[in-house]
């Protein structure tokens, strides 16, 4: 089974601690069948392992925005949709595909104004801390796990 995120991907976007770490035993990989996804937790660690045409992917079970799970959400082929703020994210590039809801700064550090219903005039923010704190959290990319399948079983290599 291949990996389908983009060889730059996987490289850039390792998650912190995982190089050179042993794999170690998830599940089955028929426990999850194409098109899913689940939370699976390993130590301290929330995780979402998908599965998806290409092949398995592991990155962390918390929105690159304002850490909600993403287990709760839709996945539809490479983008899975969190349940909070409606921010998309690309599971096979690790990039936002649609911003949240509440706008901020994307991963490049660029600002983008809280979402409006077509048709209206963007609201007014009020000068508060609450709209500064949105105004400057960044959604950032996606960061994955090093997944391999041996022998019918998923394995995941995490930091120590
Ligand atoms: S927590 Fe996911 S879009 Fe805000």
């Amino acid at each position: 089974m291949s990996d389908p995120r983009p060889a730059t991907a996987r490289g850039a976007l390792a998650a912190h601690g995982t190089a050179g770490v042993p794999f170690r035993d998830l599940l089955a990989v028929e426990e999850l069948a194409i098109g899913e996804m689940r939370r699976v937790t390993v130590g301290e660690l929330d995780l979402l392992l998908a599965h998806l045409e290409g092949g398995v992917v592991a990155t962390d079970d918390r929105c690159p925005h304002m850490s909600a799970p993403l287990s709760l959400g839709r996945l539809e082929g490479c983008l899975v949709d969190c349940p909070l703020h409606a921010g998309r994210f690309d599971l096979c590039t690790g990039e936002t595909v649609r911003m949240p809801t509440t706008g901020g700064l994307d991963a490049g550090g660029v600002y983008h104004a809280p979402w409006t219903p077509p048709g209206r005039e963007p609201k007014a923010e009020p000068p508060d801390l609450k709209a500064r704190a949105r105004a400057l959290t960044r959604t950032h990319r996606l960061r994955f796990y090093p997944v391999r399948v041996r022998g019918g079983r998923i394995e995941i290599a995490v930091p120590r």
